[in-house]
């Protein structure tokens, strides 16, 4: 692990090293080729997909950051996942969590069922006999999300290294979440850390990149040769903003923390509240374990709403300071339905299993005021609430009573649907699920 704190890799990370005309913010090179000065005298590039100056710099600052031999640079955090399969066999085993990203799980579904890459086991690492199921299954990988998306449960990465090593195992952990400054998952035993770099360590939702970093410098190397056999290596302008946006992953991650700890103690007050789900938490189931591998408890966060699903269009119309969009991680922030945005490519039951639910929200907690956040919270609340009592009083209008208020509210006597408003952040439940709950 490197002795530079996380605040000095992060904010010099190429900075002063042009040996050309001494710049101190590094130039970026879009050159796609590479003069050599005679035949078979190439310097240290030749062709940008295979190496690029430019993501070298982010490339090294991203190993020296997650304390690793090697780093890669891909063109998006799904194709750092693909990478990482590029050591895995039809012969082999993977097993990863039930509640992964859906992109991922879509990926690791569709790979070992259509194409029979690898052999999968999907295991609830919530669930006592999670360290049974993975020595019956033998796995050449074990994949990690924690803390996983949307529920945010945390998984002890230690303990599940240590059973994989006995085995033979290789543990990739995605580390999106929570990026090197918050959890190391290679100091706690993982052979891999992967991230969608489009997330926090870029901080700015204006690049969609990835990257995988090694604890092992053979591994690296290995699949530093497949990205670039398979071109999925990142360009050198994205790679280019993502050093820039990494420069400051500190200070906000800070910022993003201090705003989620008070939103969090605030959406439990919230009577229309049924759960919140935020490792922060002292209920938290997986609190001890965050509290003991994280150095801090992130930025994600998701809650139910104790009302039915026809509702949740109110609440996110009255919110101006969190968006309606997918992905996560930027400066912003972020209001998301996860069963009908980021993990509807996962089944109506393979959602249930993970469980996510149809009044499920997730926010990502931007750096804004966190006055201006609890406020925006507030009026969506209030809305919700004068959603209620129209619904509830006699001159309502027709409809059902029950239909609109469950959990905590379930007294409540709405009599009509509110009417559907203009709604500047669209919104629609996926049809298919609303038939599961
Ligand atoms: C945890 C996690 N891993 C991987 C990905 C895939 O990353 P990308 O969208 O950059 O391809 C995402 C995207 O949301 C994610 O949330």
């Amino acid at each position: 692990m490197s002795q530079r704190h996380f605040a000095t890799i992060a904010a010099r990370a190429g900075i002063a090293q042009d040996p050309a005309h001494e710049a101190v913010t590094p130039p970026m090179y879009l050159t796609t080729t590479y003069r050599l000065k005679a035949l078979g005298q190439a310097g240290a590039y030749d062709y940008s997909r295979s190496n690029n100056p430019t993501r070298d710099l982010l490339a090294e600052a991203l190993a020296e950051l997650e304390g690793g031999a090697k780093a890669i640079v891909t063109n998006t955090g799904m194709s750092a996942c693909v990478l990482a399969l590029q050591l895995l066999t039809p012969e082999d085993t993977l097993v990863i969590p039930h509640d992964c990203y859906g992109g991922s799980y879509r990926l690791f579904t569709n790979l070992a069922e259509r194409k029979r890459s690898f052999k999968l086991e999907i295991v609830n690492f919530q669930q006592a006999d999670w360290a049974e199921r993975i020595q019956a299954a033998k796995p050449a990988m074990i994949w990690l999300e924690t803390p996983s998306n949307p529920l945010l449960q945390i998984t002890d990465i230690r303990a599940v290294c240590q059973l994989a090593k006995q085995l033979g195992s290789k543990v990739v952990v995605d580390n999106t979440f929570l990026t090197p400054v918050l959890q190391q998952p290679l100091a706690l035993g993982a052979d891999i850390v992967v991230h969608s770099t489009t997330k926090y360590i870029n901080g700015h939702s204006d690049v969609v990149a990835g990257a995988l970093i090694c604890a092992d410098q053979a591994i690296g190397e290995e699949l530093k040769w497949w990205a670039n056999c398979l071109g999925i290596t990142g360009a050198a302008f994205d790679a280019y903003l993502t050093l820039r946006g990494l420069r400051t992953l500190l200070p906000r991650m800070q910022q993003h923390q201090a705003n989620t700890a008070r939103i969090a103690e605030f959406l439990q007050q919230q009577p229309l509240v049924s759960q919140v789900y935020y490792p922060g938490l002292a209920q938290h189931p997986g609190h001890a374990i965050a509290k003991a591998q994280q150095q801090g408890f992130g930025a994600m966060l998701s809650f139910d709403l104790a009302v039915q699903p026809a509702l949740l269009q109110v609440f996110l119309d009255a919110l101006h300071c969190f968006t309606l969009a997918q992905s996560l991680g930027g400066i912003e922030s972020l209001i998301c339905h996860p069963g009908s945005m980021t993990h509807a490519s996962m089944s109506p039951e393979a959602q249930k299993t993970a469980g996510i639910g149809p009044t499920l929200l997730r926010l990502s907690v931007g750096i804004e005021g966190i006055e201006d956040l609890l406020a925006d919270l507030a009026q969506g609340f209030a809305a919700l609430d004068a959603a209620i009592q129209a619904a509830s009083t006699p001159t309502g209008g027709a409809g059902s009573a029950k239909n609109q208020v469950s959990a905590k509210n379930s007294n409540a006597e709405a009599t009509e649907v509110p009417p559907q408003q203009e709604s500047s952040q669209s919104f629609r439940l996926n049809p298919a699920l609303t038939a599961l709950w």
